[in-house]
């Protein structure tokens, strides 16, 4: 089979990596990869949002299976697109990933299905936000309705810090059109959980759970990131948190969204808050999450390509997923200034060294070449990601692989993990 994954991060990375192991596989694509891609791919120069160029790409070159791993060009309806061409491809059709591409839209589903969630309002207005506000007392959750790299999400800890973000999304200056709607919601304590499942609208395979860590700064600190580590399996998601999860959200989404004429085919990725084992859903993805991918992915025995496959065929049935009963770890080595503005062009040293480690594997996001150098070139620039017998021993061989590489100004949480250590 001749394969295309469509994207350039850490996660695509993670599946380039996953797909070329099989024995199923005898090309991989990716458009537009990175760096780490090109080492078992070719990278092709076809950016995430030009559809028309991505499909005539996939159709003149025979490709048998495409895999999409970011939210735009689900949002803007690659799979339609693709499929309307005859073409195989993983993921759901524009109408299904509207459960990420409108807060709005995933909430008012959740609502209509019973699934459990936090109370909420949704605005266009600003005095009836404010008023919201005011009735509900802070803190108090804003989120732009539309899609925001995972920043579009402001706790506020008093009412005016959330007057201000409603105004400032609704006015258009944060997040564009994006946040020209707004989700208020009650504030959830609790510790959060990423549950991901690959499911064909029918059949449904629940993933190894994991836990992202999101605030920039280590003890959650700081402003929320795309993701600054991850590791699997997650010991929040005990037995019955995962039958939970099963039943009270991923199946009446799954069948919410087939009886709403949305039939959901692909990764569906579910971010819980769990306290005294009950479980709220903070929000819906409509692809694997990243950095989760990459420890998922260094945990999963099976081969991936038949299920992603059968998912682009329709028909999951019959078929299951192993999983390595080992733990996965990766830490997020991100630019400074990162998730807020950051340079470009420093000079990464040690990423040789940090791979001799047995076990490990250094998963690029934005990286680059220049001038014989791989330099920084994006926010989060690299995971490194290591499999051990226990979430402490692959904490502790992340850790010395991460110590192998540095460049100028490089941050990363030091206490990726620490969460999963205090519950085992
Ligand atoms: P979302 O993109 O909706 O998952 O939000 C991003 C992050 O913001 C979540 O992973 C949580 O850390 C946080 N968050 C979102 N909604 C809430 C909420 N209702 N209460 C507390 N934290 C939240
Ligand atoms: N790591 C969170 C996400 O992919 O949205």
């Amino acid at each position: 089979m001749k394969v295309l994954v469509i994207g350039g991060g850490g996660r695509e990375h993670a599946l380039v990596w996953k797909i070329a192991q099989s024995p199923l596989v005898e090309k991989v694509f990716c458009a537009p990869g990175n760096p780490g891609t090109a080492q078992l791919a070719e990278n092709i120069a076809i950016g995430v949002e030009q559809l028309d160029k991505l499909l005539a790409f996939a159709y003149e070159n025979k490709i048998d299976l495409t895999v999409v791993g970011p939210e735009q060009p689900l949002s803007l309806g690659i799979v339609d697109l693709f499929e309307s061409h005859g073409l195989k491809v993983f993921g759901p059709s524009q109408k299904a990933a509207f459960i990420e591409g409108s807060k709005a839209f995933s909430k008012d589903l959740m609502q209509k299905y019973n699934v459990p969630t936090a109370a909420y309002g949704v605005f266009t207005d600003q005095s009836e936000a404010e008023a919201f506000i005011n009735r509900t007392g802070a803190p108090i959750v804003v989120k732009a309705d539309g899609l925001a790299a995972g920043k579009g999400v402001i706790i506020a800890q008093t009412c005016r810090e959330a007057i201000a973000a409603v105004r400032d999304m609704l006015s258009g200056n944060a997040f564009g059109k994006a946040g020209s709607r707004v989700v208020i919601e009650e504030f959830l304590s609790g510790e959060e959980a990423s549950f991901l499942v690959i499911t064909d609208g029918k059949n449904i395979i629940p993933l190894a759970s994991a836990q992202d860590h999101k605030a920039v700064f280590d003890n959650d600190q700081g402003p929320n990131t795309g993701g600054m580590g991850a590791y699997s399996p997650a010991p929040v998601v005990t037995p019955d948190i995962h039958e939970k999860a099963m039943q009270q959200v991923i199946r009446p989404t799954v069948d919410g969204m087939a009886a709403e004429g949305r039939p959901y085919r692909g990764v569906l990725y579910a971010g819980l808050m769990i306290k005294d084992g009950q479980i709220k859903t903070l929000e819906f993805n409509a692809r694997f999450g990243d950095p989760e991918c990459q420890p998922l992915l260094m945990r999963m025995k099976s081969d991936i390509v038949p299920v992603l496959a059968a998912v682009a065929n329709g028909d999951l049935a019959g078929i299951d997923l192993e999983w390595h009963d080992k733990a996965a770890v990766c830490v997020v080595m991100a630019s400074e200034g990162y998730p807020g503005d950051y340079r470009k062009g420093d000079i990464i040293a040690g990423l040789n060294d940090a791979a001799q480690i047995n076990d490990v594997y250094v998963f690029h996001a934005g990286t680059a070449h220049k001038d014989g150098n791989c330099v920084t070139s994006g926010g989060r620039v690299l995971g490194v990601t290591a499999l051990g017998g226990s979430v402490q021993d692959s904490i502790a061989t992340a850790y010395r692989a991460v110590d192998r590489i540095s460049w100028k100004g490089v941050q990363f949480r030091t206490d990726i993990g620490k969460k999963a250590l205090g519950r085992i």
